[in-house]
Protein backbone atom coordinates (compact mmCIF):
# COMPACT_ATOMS: atom_id res chain seq x y z
CA UNK A 1 0.00 0.00 0.00
CA UNK A 2 1.61 3.50 -0.60
CA UNK A 3 2.48 5.38 1.99
CA UNK A 4 -0.51 8.11 1.35
CA UNK A 5 -3.12 5.79 1.44
CA UNK A 6 -1.65 3.81 4.64
CA UNK A 7 -2.09 6.91 6.51
CA UNK A 8 -5.32 7.28 5.39
CA UNK A 9 -6.44 4.04 6.09
CA UNK A 10 -5.02 4.95 9.88
CA UNK A 11 -6.83 8.11 10.03
CA UNK A 12 -9.77 9.10 12.15
CA UNK A 13 -10.40 12.17 12.16
CA UNK A 14 -12.94 12.37 15.39
CA UNK A 15 -15.62 13.45 12.76
CA UNK A 16 -19.10 11.37 12.75
CA UNK A 17 -18.13 9.33 10.77
CA UNK A 18 -16.78 5.54 9.77
CA UNK A 19 -18.03 3.04 12.77
CA UNK A 20 -20.72 6.09 14.06
CA UNK A 21 -21.92 6.78 10.83
CA UNK A 22 -25.78 7.89 11.19
CA UNK A 23 -26.66 8.25 7.96
CA UNK A 24 -28.87 5.08 5.97
CA UNK A 25 -27.35 5.32 2.91
CA UNK A 26 -24.05 4.92 3.67
CA UNK A 27 -24.61 2.05 5.44
CA UNK A 28 -23.59 -0.37 2.68
CA UNK A 29 -25.79 -2.79 1.88
CA UNK A 30 -25.58 -5.00 4.66
CA UNK A 31 -25.94 -8.49 4.39
CA UNK A 32 -26.62 -9.21 8.23
CA UNK A 33 -26.73 -6.98 11.41
CA UNK A 34 -26.88 -8.56 15.12
CA UNK A 35 -29.14 -6.57 17.67
CA UNK A 36 -28.89 -6.86 20.98
CA UNK A 37 -32.69 -7.42 21.62
CA UNK A 38 -34.17 -7.57 25.41
CA UNK A 39 -37.67 -9.03 24.08
CA UNK A 40 -39.25 -4.83 25.07
CA UNK A 41 -40.96 -2.54 23.06
CA UNK A 42 -37.98 -0.92 21.47
CA UNK A 43 -35.81 -3.75 20.12
CA UNK A 44 -39.10 -5.81 18.95
CA UNK A 45 -39.84 -2.38 16.95
CA UNK A 46 -36.29 -2.56 16.22
CA UNK A 47 -36.09 -5.81 14.32
CA UNK A 48 -38.65 -4.85 11.78
CA UNK A 49 -37.66 -1.33 11.36
CA UNK A 50 -33.46 -2.35 10.54
CA UNK A 51 -35.16 -5.14 8.01
CA UNK A 52 -36.59 -2.15 6.18
CA UNK A 53 -34.44 0.63 6.42
CA UNK A 54 -30.68 -1.35 6.08
CA UNK A 55 -32.69 -4.43 4.03
CA UNK A 56 -30.57 -6.28 6.15
CA UNK A 57 -31.02 -9.55 7.72
CA UNK A 58 -31.68 -9.27 11.61
CA UNK A 59 -30.03 -12.07 14.12
CA UNK A 60 -30.58 -11.10 17.34
CA UNK A 61 -28.61 -11.86 20.95
CA UNK A 62 -30.35 -11.59 23.93
CA UNK A 63 -28.39 -12.47 27.50
CA UNK A 64 -28.92 -13.31 30.88
CA UNK A 65 -27.13 -11.57 33.40
CA UNK A 66 -29.00 -11.86 36.12
CA UNK A 67 -32.10 -9.73 35.40
CA UNK A 68 -35.47 -10.75 34.87
CA UNK A 69 -35.28 -11.87 31.22
CA UNK A 70 -37.61 -14.95 30.24
CA UNK A 71 -34.34 -16.45 27.25
CA UNK A 72 -36.93 -18.60 25.55
CA UNK A 73 -39.46 -16.13 25.16
CA UNK A 74 -37.53 -13.56 23.98
CA UNK A 75 -35.93 -16.20 21.42
CA UNK A 76 -39.65 -17.30 20.18
CA UNK A 77 -41.01 -13.14 19.62
CA UNK A 78 -37.22 -12.41 18.20
CA UNK A 79 -38.24 -15.29 15.43
CA UNK A 80 -42.07 -14.25 15.13
CA UNK A 81 -40.88 -10.81 14.54
CA UNK A 82 -38.60 -11.84 11.56
CA UNK A 83 -35.12 -12.50 13.11
CA UNK A 84 -32.83 -15.11 10.85
CA UNK A 85 -30.84 -16.19 13.84
CA UNK A 86 -31.89 -15.35 17.34
CA UNK A 87 -29.17 -16.49 20.15
CA UNK A 88 -30.33 -16.46 23.78
CA UNK A 89 -27.47 -16.80 26.23
CA UNK A 90 -27.09 -17.26 30.45
CA UNK A 91 -23.53 -15.37 30.74
CA UNK A 92 -23.88 -14.66 34.27
CA UNK A 93 -21.31 -17.23 35.18
CA UNK A 94 -18.84 -15.06 32.79
CA UNK A 95 -20.35 -11.70 34.22
CA UNK A 96 -19.41 -12.31 36.93
CA UNK A 97 -16.15 -14.11 36.71
CA UNK A 98 -14.51 -11.41 33.90
CA UNK A 99 -16.44 -7.94 34.58
CA UNK A 100 -17.79 -7.87 38.58
CA UNK A 101 -15.05 -9.32 40.17
CA UNK A 102 -12.65 -7.34 38.65
CA UNK A 103 -15.03 -4.66 39.41
CA UNK A 104 -14.77 -5.38 43.30
CA UNK A 105 -10.95 -6.03 43.22
CA UNK A 106 -10.53 -2.56 42.35
CA UNK A 107 -12.88 -1.40 44.27
CA UNK A 108 -14.69 0.55 41.37
CA UNK A 109 -17.70 2.72 42.63
CA UNK A 110 -18.91 5.51 40.28
CA UNK A 111 -18.00 9.21 42.30
CA UNK A 112 -17.86 6.83 45.25
CA UNK A 113 -21.56 5.49 45.43
CA UNK A 114 -22.15 3.73 42.32
CA UNK A 115 -20.83 -0.52 41.85
CA UNK A 116 -21.34 0.14 37.62
CA UNK A 117 -23.85 -2.62 37.37
CA UNK A 118 -25.28 -1.47 34.04
CA UNK A 119 -22.11 -0.52 32.62
CA UNK A 120 -20.13 -3.78 33.34
CA UNK A 121 -23.54 -5.44 31.53
CA UNK A 122 -22.84 -3.65 28.27
CA UNK A 123 -19.46 -4.87 27.85
CA UNK A 124 -20.01 -8.57 28.06
CA UNK A 125 -23.36 -7.74 25.96
CA UNK A 126 -20.91 -6.19 23.29
CA UNK A 127 -18.47 -8.58 23.35
CA UNK A 128 -20.91 -11.34 22.45
CA UNK A 129 -22.32 -9.22 19.76
CA UNK A 130 -19.48 -8.67 17.93
CA UNK A 131 -18.75 -12.70 17.99
CA UNK A 132 -21.73 -13.47 16.22
CA UNK A 133 -21.36 -10.67 13.98
CA UNK A 134 -17.94 -12.37 13.12
CA UNK A 135 -19.71 -15.86 12.90
CA UNK A 136 -22.15 -14.73 10.41
CA UNK A 137 -20.18 -12.35 8.51
CA UNK A 138 -22.35 -9.49 9.52
CA UNK A 139 -21.79 -5.69 8.54
CA UNK A 140 -22.93 -4.58 11.33
CA UNK A 141 -24.50 -4.59 15.08
CA UNK A 142 -27.22 -2.78 16.31
CA UNK A 143 -28.30 -2.12 20.20
CA UNK A 144 -31.39 -0.18 21.85
CA UNK A 145 -30.16 2.55 23.08
CA UNK A 146 -31.15 6.35 22.77
CA UNK A 147 -28.95 9.35 22.11
CA UNK A 148 -28.50 10.63 25.43
CA UNK A 149 -27.42 7.90 28.28
CA UNK A 150 -24.00 6.10 28.65
CA UNK A 151 -25.33 2.60 27.25
CA UNK A 152 -24.84 3.76 23.53
CA UNK A 153 -20.94 5.03 24.11
CA UNK A 154 -20.48 1.56 25.74
CA UNK A 155 -21.83 -0.34 22.98
CA UNK A 156 -20.30 1.90 20.51
CA UNK A 157 -16.56 2.25 21.75
CA UNK A 158 -16.63 -1.30 22.61
CA UNK A 159 -17.15 -2.70 19.04
CA UNK A 160 -14.57 -0.11 17.89
CA UNK A 161 -11.84 -1.64 20.12
CA UNK A 162 -13.14 -5.22 19.17
CA UNK A 163 -13.75 -5.12 15.76
CA UNK A 164 -13.15 -1.39 13.95
CA UNK A 165 -14.44 -2.62 11.01
CA UNK A 166 -18.32 -2.95 12.38
CA UNK A 167 -21.09 -0.89 11.75
CA UNK A 168 -22.84 0.29 14.82
CA UNK A 169 -26.81 1.27 14.26
CA UNK A 170 -28.55 2.64 17.37
CA UNK A 171 -32.36 2.38 15.57
CA UNK A 172 -33.89 4.67 18.72
CA UNK A 173 -30.90 7.43 18.27
CA UNK A 174 -32.03 7.72 14.40
CA UNK A 175 -35.77 7.03 14.09
CA UNK A 176 -37.53 10.15 16.15
CA UNK A 177 -40.17 8.32 17.10
CA UNK A 178 -42.15 8.81 20.26
CA UNK A 179 -43.34 5.61 22.36
CA UNK A 180 -46.95 6.19 21.04
CA UNK A 181 -45.41 5.94 17.27
CA UNK A 182 -43.70 3.04 17.88
CA UNK A 183 -46.61 0.97 19.10
CA UNK A 184 -48.55 2.53 16.15
CA UNK A 185 -45.70 1.50 13.90
CA UNK A 186 -45.82 -2.28 15.89
CA UNK A 187 -49.28 -2.66 15.05
CA UNK A 188 -49.44 -1.25 11.12
CA UNK A 189 -47.17 -4.42 11.18
CA UNK A 190 -48.61 -7.24 13.13
CA UNK A 191 -45.38 -7.01 15.65
CA UNK A 192 -46.32 -8.65 18.63
CA UNK A 193 -45.33 -6.83 21.49
CA UNK A 194 -45.87 -7.88 25.55
CA UNK A 195 -47.02 -3.94 26.59
CA UNK A 196 -48.10 -5.10 30.27
CA UNK A 197 -44.51 -5.19 31.71
CA UNK A 198 -44.80 -1.75 31.29
CA UNK A 199 -43.19 0.50 34.35
CA UNK A 200 -43.24 4.26 35.19
CA UNK A 201 -39.20 4.03 34.86
CA UNK A 202 -36.70 2.77 32.86
CA UNK A 203 -35.07 0.05 34.83
CA UNK A 204 -32.53 -2.31 33.76
CA UNK A 205 -30.96 -4.96 36.08
CA UNK A 206 -28.43 -7.83 36.27
CA UNK A 207 -26.50 -9.37 38.88
CA UNK A 208 -24.32 -6.59 40.29
CA UNK A 209 -27.76 -4.03 40.52
CA UNK A 210 -30.93 -2.34 39.36
CA UNK A 211 -30.66 0.75 37.68
CA UNK A 212 -33.60 2.85 38.41
CA UNK A 213 -34.40 6.05 35.97
CA UNK A 214 -37.19 8.52 34.82
CA UNK A 215 -40.75 9.03 35.73
CA UNK A 216 -41.18 11.18 39.02
CA UNK A 217 -37.06 10.71 39.99
CA UNK A 218 -36.59 13.44 37.63
CA UNK A 219 -37.17 15.28 40.08
CA UNK A 220 -34.44 14.84 42.25
CA UNK A 221 -36.28 16.45 45.35
CA UNK A 222 -38.97 13.72 45.00
CA UNK A 223 -38.32 10.92 47.39
CA UNK A 224 -38.27 7.96 45.63
CA UNK A 225 -41.48 6.01 46.01
CA UNK A 226 -41.50 2.67 47.46
CA UNK A 227 -43.03 1.20 44.22
CA UNK A 228 -39.59 2.11 42.34
CA UNK A 229 -37.58 -0.46 44.24
CA UNK A 230 -37.84 -4.53 44.06
CA UNK A 231 -34.89 -5.71 45.58
CA UNK A 232 -34.67 -3.78 48.99
CA UNK A 233 -37.35 -3.35 51.76
CA UNK A 234 -37.41 0.59 53.29
CA UNK A 235 -35.03 1.06 56.23
CA UNK A 236 -38.27 0.89 58.28
CA UNK A 237 -40.14 -2.16 56.97
CA UNK A 238 -37.38 -3.96 57.69
CA UNK A 239 -36.68 -6.79 61.06
CA UNK A 240 -35.51 -5.51 64.28
CA UNK A 241 -33.20 -8.19 64.44
CA UNK A 242 -29.79 -7.93 63.52
CA UNK A 243 -28.43 -10.58 60.99
CA UNK A 244 -24.26 -10.99 60.81
CA UNK A 245 -22.49 -12.79 58.15
CA UNK A 246 -19.34 -14.25 57.08
CA UNK A 247 -17.82 -13.31 54.51
CA UNK A 248 -14.34 -15.23 52.99
CA UNK A 249 -12.09 -14.29 50.73
CA UNK A 250 -9.72 -15.46 48.57
CA UNK A 251 -7.20 -13.09 46.89
CA UNK A 252 -10.11 -10.10 46.55
CA UNK A 253 -13.01 -12.23 45.37
CA UNK A 254 -15.56 -14.07 48.01
CA UNK A 255 -16.05 -17.05 47.99
CA UNK A 256 -17.91 -18.71 50.67
CA UNK A 257 -20.58 -17.24 53.03
CA UNK A 258 -20.74 -18.39 56.73
CA UNK A 259 -18.40 -21.29 56.06
CA UNK A 260 -20.27 -22.37 52.54
CA UNK A 261 -18.27 -22.19 49.58
CA UNK A 262 -20.67 -20.90 46.84
CA UNK A 263 -20.06 -20.12 43.27
CA UNK A 264 -19.65 -16.26 42.21
CA UNK A 265 -23.40 -16.25 40.96
CA UNK A 266 -25.07 -17.96 44.13
CA UNK A 267 -22.89 -16.19 46.45
CA UNK A 268 -24.51 -12.77 44.81
CA UNK A 269 -28.14 -13.81 44.45
CA UNK A 270 -27.97 -15.21 48.26
CA UNK A 271 -25.83 -11.75 49.49
CA UNK A 272 -28.99 -9.77 47.00
CA UNK A 273 -31.51 -11.65 49.08
CA UNK A 274 -30.42 -11.53 52.23
CA UNK A 275 -29.14 -7.46 52.60
CA UNK A 276 -31.64 -6.54 50.38
CA UNK A 277 -34.68 -7.99 53.09
CA UNK A 278 -32.48 -5.93 55.42
CA UNK A 279 -33.11 -2.59 53.24
CA UNK A 280 -29.49 -2.81 52.47
CA UNK A 281 -27.76 -1.36 49.37
CA UNK A 282 -30.10 1.45 48.27
CA UNK A 283 -27.97 4.35 46.37
CA UNK A 284 -30.11 7.40 45.22
CA UNK A 285 -27.44 9.51 43.37
CA UNK A 286 -27.56 12.53 41.47
CA UNK A 287 -24.81 11.34 38.74
CA UNK A 288 -22.39 13.07 35.96
CA UNK A 289 -23.22 10.95 32.81
CA UNK A 290 -20.46 11.37 29.84
CA UNK A 291 -22.69 13.03 27.67
CA UNK A 292 -22.43 16.28 29.85
CA UNK A 293 -26.20 15.95 31.67
CA UNK A 294 -26.26 15.41 35.25
CA UNK A 295 -29.53 12.68 36.12
CA UNK A 296 -31.06 11.56 38.94
CA UNK A 297 -30.08 7.65 39.61
CA UNK A 298 -31.58 5.14 42.17
CA UNK A 299 -29.93 2.11 42.39
CA UNK A 300 -30.27 -1.30 44.20
CA UNK A 301 -27.14 -3.30 44.86
CA UNK A 302 -27.57 -4.74 47.91
CA UNK A 303 -24.70 -7.61 47.43
CA UNK A 304 -22.57 -5.18 45.85
CA UNK A 305 -22.60 -2.59 48.68
CA UNK A 306 -21.77 -5.79 51.45
CA UNK A 307 -19.30 -6.78 48.98
CA UNK A 308 -17.39 -3.26 48.94
CA UNK A 309 -17.54 -3.01 51.97
CA UNK A 310 -15.82 -5.75 53.12
CA UNK A 311 -13.77 -6.18 50.35
CA UNK A 312 -12.27 -3.11 51.69
CA UNK A 313 -12.32 -3.89 55.54
CA UNK A 314 -10.34 -6.71 53.99
CA UNK A 315 -7.52 -5.01 52.10
CA UNK A 316 -7.16 -2.55 55.46
CA UNK A 317 -5.60 -5.94 56.81
CA UNK A 318 -3.84 -6.95 54.32
CA UNK A 319 -2.27 -4.05 52.39
CA UNK A 320 0.21 -1.57 53.40
CA UNK A 321 -0.37 1.93 54.06
CA UNK A 322 1.49 2.55 50.47
CA UNK A 323 -0.28 0.04 48.55
CA UNK A 324 -3.73 1.23 50.12
CA UNK A 325 -3.19 4.54 49.27
CA UNK A 326 -2.09 4.04 45.95
CA UNK A 327 -5.01 1.87 45.07
CA UNK A 328 -7.53 4.55 46.64
CA UNK A 329 -6.05 6.91 43.64
CA UNK A 330 -6.06 4.50 41.11
CA UNK A 331 -10.02 3.80 41.93
CA UNK A 332 -11.27 6.75 40.34
CA UNK A 333 -9.34 6.39 37.29
CA UNK A 334 -10.56 2.80 37.16
CA UNK A 335 -14.01 3.78 37.52
CA UNK A 336 -14.65 6.32 35.56
CA UNK A 337 -13.44 4.39 32.97
CA UNK A 338 -15.72 1.59 33.44
CA UNK A 339 -18.20 4.21 33.17
CA UNK A 340 -16.92 6.19 30.37
CA UNK A 341 -17.29 3.10 28.20
CA UNK A 342 -13.20 2.15 28.09
CA UNK A 343 -13.63 -1.35 29.63
CA UNK A 344 -11.20 -2.87 26.24
CA UNK A 345 -8.56 -0.75 26.02
CA UNK A 346 -5.06 -1.17 27.14
CA UNK A 347 -5.66 1.29 29.89
CA UNK A 348 -7.90 -0.98 31.36
CA UNK A 349 -6.03 -4.18 31.04
CA UNK A 350 -2.81 -2.00 32.82
CA UNK A 351 -5.04 -0.73 35.65
CA UNK A 352 -6.05 -4.15 36.01
CA UNK A 353 -3.08 -5.99 36.01
CA UNK A 354 -1.79 -3.94 38.98
CA UNK A 355 -5.20 -4.09 41.18
CA UNK A 356 -4.55 -8.10 40.45
CA UNK A 357 -1.00 -7.72 41.79
CA UNK A 358 -2.31 -6.03 44.74
CA UNK A 359 -5.01 -8.88 45.80
CA UNK A 360 -2.26 -11.67 46.16
CA UNK A 361 -2.78 -11.77 49.95
CA UNK A 362 -6.32 -10.34 50.15
CA UNK A 363 -7.23 -13.66 51.64
CA UNK A 364 -9.53 -13.87 55.00
CA UNK A 365 -12.92 -13.60 55.91
CA UNK A 366 -14.80 -10.42 57.29
CA UNK A 367 -17.97 -10.19 59.39
CA UNK A 368 -21.08 -8.23 58.85
CA UNK A 369 -23.72 -7.25 60.35
CA UNK A 370 -27.00 -6.20 58.59
CA UNK A 371 -29.70 -3.66 60.44
CA UNK A 372 -32.65 -1.93 59.07
CA UNK A 373 -30.40 -0.33 55.88
CA UNK A 374 -27.19 -0.33 57.07
CA UNK A 375 -24.14 -2.78 56.87
CA UNK A 376 -21.72 -2.54 59.33
CA UNK A 377 -18.49 -4.55 59.34
CA UNK A 378 -18.45 -5.84 62.98
CA UNK A 379 -14.95 -8.30 62.55
CA UNK A 380 -12.37 -9.42 60.12
CA UNK A 381 -9.34 -12.34 60.38
CA UNK A 382 -6.95 -12.96 58.04
CA UNK A 383 -3.81 -15.67 58.03
CA UNK A 384 -1.67 -12.57 56.22
CA UNK A 385 -2.93 -9.88 58.12
CA UNK A 386 -0.38 -6.98 58.72
CA UNK A 387 -2.29 -5.80 61.45
CA UNK A 388 -0.05 -7.94 64.38
CA UNK A 389 -1.62 -7.81 67.75
CA UNK A 390 1.83 -7.95 69.74
CA UNK A 391 2.94 -4.68 68.18
CA UNK A 392 -0.71 -2.91 68.72
CA UNK A 393 -1.42 -4.15 72.50
CA UNK A 394 -0.86 -1.90 75.55
CA UNK A 395 -1.34 -4.84 77.57
CA UNK A 396 1.42 -7.50 78.33
CA UNK A 397 2.99 -8.99 75.35
CA UNK A 398 3.46 -6.08 73.62
CA UNK A 399 7.14 -6.42 71.55
CA UNK A 400 7.06 -2.55 70.43
CA UNK A 401 10.58 -1.37 71.42
CA UNK A 402 9.14 2.59 72.96
CA UNK A 403 12.66 3.81 73.06
CA UNK A 404 13.20 3.27 69.47
CA UNK A 405 10.31 5.70 68.69
CA UNK A 406 13.02 8.39 70.33
CA UNK A 407 15.00 8.60 67.45
CA UNK A 408 12.76 7.94 64.95
CA UNK A 409 10.59 10.89 65.87
CA UNK A 410 14.06 12.99 66.60
CA UNK A 411 14.53 12.22 62.69
CA UNK A 412 11.35 12.85 61.45
CA UNK A 413 10.87 16.08 63.45
CA UNK A 414 14.54 16.93 62.57
CA UNK A 415 12.91 19.63 58.89
CA UNK A 416 10.24 20.51 61.46
CA UNK A 417 12.90 22.12 64.00
CA UNK A 418 14.99 23.35 61.52
CA UNK A 419 11.96 25.54 60.11
CA UNK A 420 11.14 26.57 63.18
CA UNK A 421 14.83 27.50 64.14
CA UNK A 422 15.69 29.20 60.95
CA UNK A 423 12.33 31.00 59.68
CA UNK A 424 10.37 31.49 62.72
CA UNK A 425 8.22 29.45 65.66
CA UNK A 426 4.99 27.93 64.34
CA UNK A 427 2.29 30.10 65.83
N1 LIG B 1 -26.73 5.68 34.95
C1 LIG B 1 -26.36 4.31 34.91
C2 LIG B 1 -25.26 4.08 33.94
O1 LIG B 1 -25.05 4.88 33.07
C3 LIG B 1 -27.55 3.41 34.69
C4 LIG B 1 -28.18 3.45 33.33
C5 LIG B 1 -29.42 2.64 33.40
N2 LIG B 1 -30.07 2.45 32.16
C6 LIG B 1 -31.40 2.31 32.11
N3 LIG B 1 -31.94 2.01 30.98
N4 LIG B 1 -32.16 2.48 33.15
O2 LIG B 1 -24.58 3.11 34.04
Amino acid sequence: MPVEARRRAHEDTGRVSGNLLPERTRFPMADKIVLAYSGGLDTSVAIRWLQEQYGADIATLTMDLGGQVDLEAARQRAVDIGATRADVMDAREEFVRDYVWPALRAGALYEGVYPLATALGRYLIAKHLVRIAQEEGASGIAHGCTGKGNDQVRFDVSAGALAPALKVVAPAREWGMTRDDEIAYAKERDIPLDLNKRSAYSVDENLWGRSIEAGDLEDPWVEPPEEAYAWTVSATAAPDETRSMEIRFAEGVPVAIDGEELNGVALIELLNEVAGAHGVGRIDHVENRLVGIKSREVYEAPAATVLHLAHRALEQMCLTKEQSRFKERLVQEYADLVYNGLWFTAHRRDLDAYVLSTQRHVNGTVRVRLHKGSATVTGRESAESLYRHDLATYDAGDTFDHQASVGFISVFGLPVRTQARVQGEAE
